[in-house]
């Protein structure tokens, strides 16, 4: 009897330590057919293992007319990473390629697509100011939030 009730309480208290890691680690970004991200601001537990970010398209536009993604990088390097990736074009989700000051980013998608990225937060700062953006032209200059690693 009293195993039994041991075995029940491990497996509540790793259930609720999993659902908080998923609260942390896993986010939900979504976007329609406007320049508006469904989120300003995303703070992200410094003990994440990995962070996975799933960007929704919920509007009708395809990706060549209205194209979203979501890159990732030090708040200094954002203009810089959008004006290589206006010339890196839509076969390049408008991001060069190979650019290193890129932290994470998803493909560019159109209306009722989705995309993911999973990337590792070692090596981000809770000091340094980083923010997401779509890299889309003449998106980014308000299509951005802040990322704060806590
Ligand atoms: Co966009």
């Amino acid at each position: 009897m009293k195993n039994k009730f041991s075995k029940s309480l491990i497996f509540a208290l790793s259930v609720v330590g999993s659902l908080g890691a998923y609260a942390d680690c896993v986010f939900e970004v979504s976007v329609g057919d406007n320049l508006v991200f469904d989120i300003q601001s995303m703070e992200v537990d410094g003990n994440c293992k990995s962070v996975s970010v799933n960007l929704i398209h919920t509007g009708n536009l395809p990706a060549n007319i209205m194209g979203h993604n979501w890159v990732l990088s030090k708040a200094s390097d954002l203009s810089a990473i959008a004006n290589d990736g206006f010339s890196a074009g839509l076969d390049n989700n408008y991001l060069k390629p190979g650019d290193e000051r890129i932290i994470a980013a998803t493909k560019v998608i159109g209306g009722g697509d989705e995309a993911s990225v999973e990337f590792s937060i070692e090596g981000l700062s809770s000091d340094e100011s980083y923010q997401f953006f779509c890299s889309f032209p003449g998106h980014w200059a308000v299509m951005k939030g802040s990322f704060v690693v806590k």
